[in-house]
């Protein structure tokens, strides 16, 4: 029986993997995240990865506050790097499975062709730079683990840019949104399923067979702006949203102008098929609304 820990499991992506884990019967599923099971602290971690048997972890905790983290680089570091570590050496103990979530961020947005997985890394901020760390932690271990890019993460469950746009537009009458920064929306719940397909399908295999780097993003492209259009049009909001450029919008931590995901070998090796951006973001509105 795989017992699969999803550490950070009130965040948006743990809170998907909760609202699906009751089709996977074969899988036992513990939800922990703060304050009950802090991946900073390596001996609580240790002990309960022990104690309660746990050969799987899906790690879905994260310091993803990205202009914070250019303000506070010790917390982000902590979490995104110190943290993944600890979970490593724990997992090291038990020859566990791990599926480590990271981010477009760890590129510098210079690309005009979708990055693979093999590309050279270049973050630009600090929350990049610390999710970078984080993955070199896994990369460097010799235990069976992944590493999932993805970009632009919403879903139904937390704050992100689609219930911002959501609220933002029942009372403005217009708002500027960056066009200059182009990426693929993931809606969480799909990056869930793919999570647990991923286990599924290698239950008695090694997941990371054929490399332990993958992306995953929703299908197509978007700019900030294309994305808050489709907002506005799915929740039926009367807000004109007007382009702007990232030197009208300043923020703390720079952002890649460009990380979309090459999703080809996550496709190929895991036989998943990913929906379109905009079909994903209408069935997370059609959530929100009902
Ligand atoms: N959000 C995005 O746009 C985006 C884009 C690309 C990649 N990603 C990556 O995707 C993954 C999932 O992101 P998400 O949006 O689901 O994140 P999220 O909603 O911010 O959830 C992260 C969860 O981790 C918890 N956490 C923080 N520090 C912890 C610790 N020391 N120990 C245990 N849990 C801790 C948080 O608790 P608190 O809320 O109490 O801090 C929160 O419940 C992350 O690895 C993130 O870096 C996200």
């Amino acid at each position: 029986m795989m017992n699969i820990l999803i550490t950070g499991s009130n965040g948006q992506l743990g809170s998907e993997i909760k609202d699906i884990a009751n089709n996977y019967t074969d899988f036992n599923f513990i939800f922990k995240d703060l304050p009950d099971l802090d991946i900073c602290n390596y001996n609580e971690l240790e002990r309960f990865i022990t104690e309660g048997k746990i050969n799987t972890i899906i790690n879905c905790a994260a310091y993803t506050a990205v202009d914070k983290a250019e303000e506070d680089k010790e917390i982000s570091q902590k979490v995104n790097a110190t943290g993944v570590l600890n979970l490593v050496k724990a997992l090291e103990k038990v020859n566990g499975k791990l599926i480590h979530i990271s981010t477009d961020y760890v590129f510098n947005g210079n690309s005009f062709l979708p990055y693979q997985e093999s590309d050279i890394v270049s973050p630009i901020g600090v929350y990049g730079q610390t999710k970078r760390e984080g993955e070199l932690a896994v990369l460097n271990s010799s235990i069976d683990a992944i590493v999932i890019r993805t970009s632009w993460l919403y879903s139904s469950y937390g704050n992100n840019f689609v219930k911002t746009m959501l609220r933002l537009g029942e009372t403005k009458e217009e708002l500027g949104v960056i066009f200059d920064q182009v990426g693929t929306p993931t809606y969480a719940k799909d990056l869930a399923s793919t999570c647990l397909e991923i286990l599924s399908c290698c239950k008695e295999n090694n997941i990371n067979s054929n490399g332990k780097v993958y992306h995953f993003s929703n299908e197509g492209v978007a700019s900030w702006y294309d994305f808050a259009i489709a907002i506005m049009a799915l929740g039926n909001l009367d807000c004109k949203v007007k382009p702007i450029e990232t030197k009208d919008y300043p923020t703390l931590a720079k952002r890649p102008h460009f990380s979309v995901l090459n999703k080809s070998k996550i496709k190929n090796d895991f036989n998943i098929s990913i929906p379109f951006w905009k079909d994903s973001l209408e069935a997370c509105i059609f959530k929100l609304k009902n």
